[in-house]
């Protein structure tokens, strides 16, 4: 992974990010020797380089014998107990892997991440005739969403495979003793996994929550790991600002936010990363929003977005940043075909790659953007594959760690997202 900051020094100059570098540093820290708000819930800091090869095995058997039950697996979360593991999968997967016969591994459905009611129907219909198997992840144990969808889906389970069949096909990942969840789980013997004290929901991808279904829909979760570790050590508190990707990124966007910029979008120009940017939202948005602070984060795919909010970035008002993130290899190689008629007119790009004009675009529409007065980061990773994501999970852990600590809030905690759910339990009667 590398990050580069170039196209911000036109809006920022070198020594005002120097003046937030010992912030950065002071933040860095704080999140390592655990004197910060929100100190206990640290526990993702030293994730990587400490999971234990035993708890990697178990995640990986369960996952064998879960997908060796079942074409389809429905996977029930919420938030930071959904977004992660549909990040990775998305990221990883065939871009049309539902239509795929013959799969060597499961498809994954997620449910629990919305109440639609047409949703919900519709995967019973999908699922209807298909050998099923749950996972269900809620580290409180008591969130709305997912718990409905469970109802619904343990009672399918139950119906065709009876309560013994249903043993072998349900999951529970939740806390270790406390929460509806643990109690459902302890009590009709389910197999489970622990979601650890000190992580919370959205830094929890590298734990069972995000490694289960990951490593279900077939992908290698020590490939993975691997790479956030790599990241944990590039990233840690030995290590000077200027080669800390997570500091300077963090240092950035900062600097940035003290200019005016009140938003940051995060473009990524490969389809495949869309749900990456809907993770890093999440991590972002309930991390730093708070305290009437924060930068909003947004995303957009590119190019396909150039077509509807490319307007507004390049020309409207001017509180937007732009982070790219970029993958310099694509997987495939496809040339455009040469055509005698050339009726089109693109016999100029005839034998060229598709990543080649996807390349051009993005530093065409990265010059635009910033001529248009919309400062650049640029994240980049060689390729997607396991590894790489990784290192972008642990990165933007760690600079949201330390982001949310220079902007003056407690990163860990979400006390507005309680606002909706009181007025929801009081509509409902409860
Ligand atoms: O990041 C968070 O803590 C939240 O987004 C939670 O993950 C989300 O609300 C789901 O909570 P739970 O896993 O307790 O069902």
């Amino acid at each position: 992974m590398k990050i580069s900051i170039e196209r911000i020094h036109k809006f920022v100059n070198e020594n005002e990010i120097l003046e937030l570098k010992s912030k950065a540093l002071e933040s860095l820290n704080l999140l390592h020797n655990k004197t910060g708000a929100g100190n206990d819930f640290l526990g993702w800091v030293n994730l990587p380089s400490s999971i234990n090869p035993s708890d990697i095995g178990d995640i990986q058997a369960t996952a064998d014998k879960l997908a060796g039950l079942a074409d389809f697996v429905v996977v029930i979360g919420i938030g930071g107990s959904y977004l992660g593991a549909k990040a990775v999968i998305e990221a990883l997967s065939h871009s049309f892997d539902n239509f795929q016969i013959n799969k060597k591994h499961p498809t994954i459905i997620f449910a629990g991440q919305n109440i639609g009611e047409d949703y919900l129907y519709e995967l019973f219909e999908t699922i209807k005739g298909h050998s099923v198997a749950v996972v269900v992840i809620s580290k409180s144990g008591t969130t709305i969403e997912p718990a409905i969808a469970f109802r619904l889906l343990k009672k399918h389970i139950e119906n065709i495979y009876g309560i013994d069949g249903a043993k072998e096909r349900i999951v529970a990942i939740t806390d270790k003793a406390r929460g509806a969840m643990n109690t459902i789980a302890v009590k009709n013997g389910y197999k489970m996994f622990v979601i650890p004290d000190d992580v919370g929901g959205r830094f929890s991808v590298l734990t069972p929550v995000g490694l289960l279904p990951i490593a279900i829909a077939g992908f290698d979760i020590k490939k993975l790991i691997s790479g956030a570790a790599d990241m944990e050590a590039q990233t840690n508190i030995n290590v000077d600002f200027d080669e800390n990707y997570a500091c300077i990124y963090a240092a950035a966007r900062n600097a940035l936010h003290g200019k005016g910029k009140l938003v940051e979008i995060l473009a990524n120009f490969n389809p495949k990363l869309h749900f990456l940017a809907e993770w890093w939202k999440q991590l972002y948005g309930e991390s730093e929003g708070k305290n009437g602070k924060g930068i909003f984060p947004a995303s957009v795919d590119f190019t396909t977005d150039l077509h509807s909010m490319g307007q507004y970035i390049q020309d409207g008002n001017r509180i937007l940043f732009e982070t790219v993130l970029s993958v310099e290899k694509s997987t495939h190689k496809l040339e455009v075909p040469s055509d005698e008629e050339n009726i089109d007119n693109l016999n100029f790009v005839a034998g060229k790659r598709i990543d080649e004009i996807n390349k051009s675009a993005e530093l065409g529409t990265i010059l635009a953007h910033v001529d248009g007065g919309v400062p650049n980061i640029h994240i980049s990773i060689p390729e997607i594959n396991e590894y790489h994501i990784g290192e972008l999970i642990y990165f933007f852990e760690k600079a949201c760690g330390i982001s949310g600590y220079m902007l003056g809030v407690n990163p860990f905690d979400q006390p507005g997202v309680e606002a909706y759910k009181k007025n929801m339990f009081q509509l409902l009667g409860k």
